[in-house]
């Protein structure tokens, strides 16, 4: 069954207004931003959960064909029966970005059952919460193989496929605060994303010459099964909402104009930018 994710994140606005002594800012109720993505084919790595799961409702929802891709393909069906209530398609892929045969196949699949890919969103990812002193190097290794190596590895098949057809794309690469700024015990996790959003600038400028745009999302803090230790006692997001300017934790649906802008023809003369939507805690004050 899905956790209540908004509702969590409202309690936890509620308890970080107690603790920070300061009015929290409900979430603005928006319309949902008008992109028109019909024609594009996308591949959203990360699909079973939490941003990924979001990501490819968000871009239905916006007319594009949509494949999802992870591990656990069971997540990926109850999210493919999902999309088929709100009459929108979306393909169940499973794949795992740690293994090229693995993605590999899942881009033929899709182009059989759907077309080539034209919109490519790296969101698949996973953190180890230890101390350096503590990691191991398959801990290391397989954050990096996950966050770092799978966002190269699925982007450069998607790439490769793309420059052969002659046809453009967009790449999304999803980063982090943490790829930005650093924090305690996760130290695999910060180097992994630091690499993601240079990486992201290394491929555009290759890339661009081929139509094909890559740029990054660094989103703040959101509940998912990722972060969600971190919304408990121990206080650490009731601490960066408070270190908020936004005052408040981010819901999905602030992510939605981001991605959707890079996914579109909107952000036509964009590439190896980094968009940050964290309610501004990157740029909050020392
Ligand atoms: N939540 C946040 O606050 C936050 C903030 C900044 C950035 N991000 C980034 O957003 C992305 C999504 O994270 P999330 O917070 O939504 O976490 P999540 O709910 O735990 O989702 C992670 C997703 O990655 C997939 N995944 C993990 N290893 C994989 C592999 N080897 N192959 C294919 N898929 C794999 C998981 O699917 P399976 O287990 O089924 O394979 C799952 O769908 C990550 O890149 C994360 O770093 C999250």
């Amino acid at each position: 069954m899905e956790r209540p994710v908004v509702s969590t994140v409202r309690l936890m606005n509620i308890l970080s207004e107690h603790v920070v002594g300061e009015q929290v800012r409900a979430a603005p109720r928006a319309a949902p931003p008008r992109v028109d993505l019909s024609g594009k084919i996308a591949l959203v790595t990360g699909a079973s959960s939490g941003l990924g799961r979001h990501f490819v409702k968000v871009l239905a929802r916006a007319g594009a064909t949509v494949a999802g891709a992870a591990r656990r393909l069971d997540r990926l069906e109850g999210l493919a029966d999902e999309c088929r209530a709100e009459d929108q398609r979306m393909l169940p892929v499973q794949a795992d970005v740690t293994q090229r045969a693995s993605i590999e196949r899942a881009l033929q699949q899709i182009e059989a059952e759907a077309g080539p890919v034209n919109v490519l969103v790296n969101a698949a990812g996973l953190s180890i919460n230890k101390s350096f002193l503590e990691h191991e190097d398959d801990d290391f290794e397989l954050v990096m193989s996950t966050n770092l190596e799978g966002t190269w590895r699925a982007s450069q098949l998607v790439a490769r496929r793309l420059v052969a057809a002659g046809e453009p794309g967009a790449i999304i690469n999803i980063a982090s605060i943490f790829g930005h700024r650093v924090a305690k015990n996760a130290s695999s996790y910060c180097a992994s994303k630091a690499a993601v959003l240079h990486l992201t600038r290394a491929l555009s400028l290759e890339l661009a010459r081929h139509d094909i745009r890559v740029n990054a999302l660094s989103p703040g803090l959101f509940d998912t099964e990722m972060t969600h230790h971190m919304f408990g006692d121990h206080g650490f997001a009731e601490s960066m909402v408070g270190r908020t300017p936004c005052r408040r934790a981010g819901e999905f649906s602030d992510l939605d104009g981001a991605l959707l802008l890079l996914a579109s023809d909107a952000s036509r003369f964009m590439s190896g930018s980094v968009i940050v939507v964290d309610g501004g805690i990157l740029n909050g004050s020392l």
